[in-house]
């Protein structure tokens, strides 16, 4: 007789894993099986986590190196370890792993590791390894399989000169020269942190600017500033091919007026994720995918066209974020269990961990010409704001979009120290539906970076105090 569950989940990772502990709060029998070593899934063990720490001990790194001596410290020689900055984010990404097993015990959700594939609406098989398999059964099935990295056709990933951010998160020595593609989240960050610990890199893009999914106006700004940072960029360049020679790669690529090619040590291709539905049994039960993206389409409830299986994450439409996967989860087994939640996907903050940062939510500037919506903005300078100055860190700006009529928040874009902290009031602001007055009007401590906020707020009437 197949194990029983009320849910079972495939995929532990931010989707799966939050969704397993809702459910299990809400009383119902979960099994969740991951086919990877540790629970967490790409965030954890080979995403988010591990890339963010490395990108602050990078970033720590390049300030002790040149910024230091504006703060009047001395610290002499500044040198690499390289093995033990590694390490180091090894422990994170271990405490962090092992923390959600210890939540899956507290909840007394069965956690099992082996490859899960439907076998019926109602049924899994798990295979645990060659010999071993176990079969599972529930009313409900979620999928939270999440993705990988797309590659580009001329241009296959060989683990080792050719990489995805899988390896670019654990290269053993800094590369001399590295070649980028893409210069979006993965691109910009993976880049960052080699370009501080001493990597001449170089970022392709196909688009005539960086970040495409962020603001246009803060995209050029952020272009700058990394620029300034040592990162070379060619937009508006098309990678052809790649080809590996000995220790080396030859990338070959068009500019719109002629061909480039470029010999490096290691190749990033950083050109997207695609959704992680191979082997799951999707098109032996008719589960129906989009035919461009290859992501499961889902009803409100997150299910798909076969009653009881349902899909969250980076497997369904809407941004590959993490905290998009997770409001999914809970937002999936509260409904599952009869409650009335949902996801606000207007209020996703989007957050790319450069330094200085940029975070954003709501609509960009171009979004709401698009729209045809009147709209006022509001702009503030870091280098007005007095905390900035204290910590030397004045490049950016918080940019405020509102609606000309009613002054309702539509959009705020943050380049600036700690934006990923800071977009978390407009976020709230959107929630609420909120405007530009409201965030005037609210105390904000003084001195701190969020003054800056809410004097992009005041500027919106053009009221500003402090610019
Ligand atoms: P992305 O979609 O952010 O950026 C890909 C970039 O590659 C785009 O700018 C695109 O124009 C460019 N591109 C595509 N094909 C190209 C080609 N042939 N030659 C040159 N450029 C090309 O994808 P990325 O950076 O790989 O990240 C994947 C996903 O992971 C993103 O959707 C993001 O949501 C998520 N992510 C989120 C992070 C965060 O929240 N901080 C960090 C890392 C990843």
């Amino acid at each position: 007789m197949p194990d029983r569950f009320d849910l079972i989940i495939i995929g532990a990772g931010p989707g799966g894993y939050v969704a397993a502990i809702r459910a299990a709060q809400l009383g119902l029998q979960v099994a969740c099986i991951d086919k990877g070593p540790s629970l967490g899934g790409t965030c954890l063990n080979i995403g988010c986590i591990p890339s963010k720490a490395l990108l602050d001990s990078s970033e720590l790194y390049a300030l002790a190196k040149s910024r230091f001596d504006r703060h009047g410290i001395k610290v002499g020689d500044v040198g690499l370890d390289l093995a033990k900055m590694m390490e180091r984010k090894n422990r994170v990404v271990k405490g962090l792993t092992d923390g959600v097993a210890f939540l899956f015990k507290k909840n007394k959700i069965t956690s099992m590791q082996g490859t899960a594939g439907l076998a019926g609406a109602k049924r899994v098989i798990v295979q645990k390894s060659d010999k071993e398999s176990t079969t599972l059964e529930a009313n409900a099935i979620l999928l939270a399989t999440g993705s990988e990295p797309a590659a580009l056709s001329n241009l296959p990933f060989n683990g080792t000169t050719i990489v995805s951010s899988t390896e670019a998160l654990t290269f053993d020595t800094v590369p001399g020269q590295l070649i980028v593609i893409g210069a979006g989240y993965i691109g910009l960050e993976m880049g960052s942190v080699w370009s501080r610990l001493g990597s001449k890199v170089t970022v392709l893009e196909f688009l005539p600017r960086i970040v495409p999914t962020m603001d246009a106006e803060i995209a050029v700004l952020l272009h700058k500033i990394l620029e300034k940072q040592g990162l070379k960029f060619h937009l508006e360049t098309k990678v052809t091919r790649a080809t590996a020679r000995g220790n080396q790669v030859v990338v070959e690529a068009e500019t719109k007026s002629k061909a480039v090619s470029f010999e490096v040590d290691r190749v990033l291709v950083a050109v997207g994720r695609r959704p992680l539905t191979a082997g799951l049994g999707l098109e032996e039960l008719g589960i129906i995918k989009d035919a461009k993206t290859g992501q499961v389409m889902v009803d409100e409830d997150y299910q798909t066209n076969v009653k009881g299986v349902y899909a969250i994450g980076d497997l369904i439409a809407g941004p590959m974020l993490a905290h998009k996967a997770q409001d999914e989860g809970v937002a999936f087994a509260e409904r599952l269990a009869g409650q009335k939640a949902h996801v606000n996907y207007a209020a996703i903050p989007g957050v790319v961990y450069t330094w200085p940062e940029v975070a954003s939510v709501g609509l960009t500037e171009e979004q709401t010409k698009e729209r045809g919506q009147e709209y006022r903005i509001g702009k503030f300078p870091f280098a007005a704001n007095g905390r900035a100055r204290c910590l030397d860190e004045t490049d950016g700006w918080v940019k405020i979009i509102a609606d000309a009529r009613t002054d309702r928040v539509l959009g705020v874009h943050i380049l600036g120290p700690r934006a990923s902290d800071l977009i978390a009031e407009a976020v709230n602001v959107i929630e609420f539906a909120g405007s530009s007055e409201d965030i005037a009007r609210i105390c904000h401590a003084h001195p701190t970076l969020s003054e800056a906020v809410r004097e992009a707020a005041l500027a919106v009437d053009r009221r500003a105090i402090h610019a």
